[in-house]
């Protein structure tokens, strides 16, 4: 078991040269071609995921634990549609940049509470808990551990993200192509559904929606698993 590891490698990433990289990704500055793509596949997932939350009319409602949420790009537009977000991510930095741009948007006394904290020291139950491309950094059996904790959370609603396991090589290729010199070692892993969805339907969820965002170098599927 090696998940500390793991989450120290991840975090120092996010804390140096992948919180520039996707900073810049998740922003609206110049990127490179690849990037680009990057940033539009990851938009349609936000997007997707969105239109879930708002479909059932009661965003403002419910709270929202967003956990793992880099830059804010789900937190804060779910705030804005009125949910009571509790966004957090293992990275300072990411945190940092996620106020700044929840201070932008939505001015000081806004509906998003922040915490740096790593997703399975999360204890706080949420009417909907989201964690998206993040497991993408761990191995499948920590993924999988975290996926129990976060589902446990969620009192209604759990939606993941996570690059799936058939589409490996091409993926693995891609991505690695991300994270040059050192940071190679913040490595992209998919993740088997099958297993994912036994974990939830263990768990008393069943599968509401599903979703899949492909563009050139970007792939998530995208679950919407609900209390039974
Ligand atoms: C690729 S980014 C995705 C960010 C965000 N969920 C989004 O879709 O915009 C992955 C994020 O997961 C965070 N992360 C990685 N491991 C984590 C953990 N164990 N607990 C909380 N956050 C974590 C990273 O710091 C990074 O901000």
């Amino acid at each position: 078991m090696n998940t500390l590891d793991d989450k120290t490698i991840v975090k120092d990433y996010f804390n140096a040269t992948g919180f520039d990289r996707w900073r810049n990704i998740y922003g609206n500055g110049e990127v490179n071609k690849v990037q680009l793509d990057i940033r539009t596949g990851h938009q349609q997932t936000i997007d997707t995921v969105i239109s879930w939350l708002k479909a059932d009319g009661n965003l403002n409602q419910i709270s929202v634990c967003d956990a793992g949420c880099g830059v804010g790009s789900l937190s804060i537009p779910l705030a804005q549609q009125g949910a009571t977000v509790y966004a957090s991510d293992i990275s300072e930095k990411m945190v940092g940049e996620a106020k700044d741009r929840a201070i932008q948007v939505l001015g000081n006394n806004n509906k998003v509470s922040f915490a740096v904290q790593d997703l399975e020291k999360l204890t706080q139950p949420c009417h909907t808990v989201v964690c998206l491309d993040v497991l993408i950094h761990y191995p499948q059996s920590e993924a999988l551990e975290m996926i129990e904790h976060l589902a446990a959370l969620a009192q209604s609603r759990f939606i993941v993200s996570f690059a799936p396991k058939t589409l490996y090589l091409s993926m693995l290729k891609k991505v690695g192509e991300f994270f040059p010199g050192p940071s190679k070692t913040t490595r992209a892993y998919q993740h088997l559904e099958a297993e994912i969805i036994r974990i939830l339907l263990d768990r008393g969820f069943h599968i509401e929606r599903k979703g899949m965002t492909s563009t050139s170098f970007y792939y998530a599927r995208i679950l919407e698993a609900v209390r039974d």
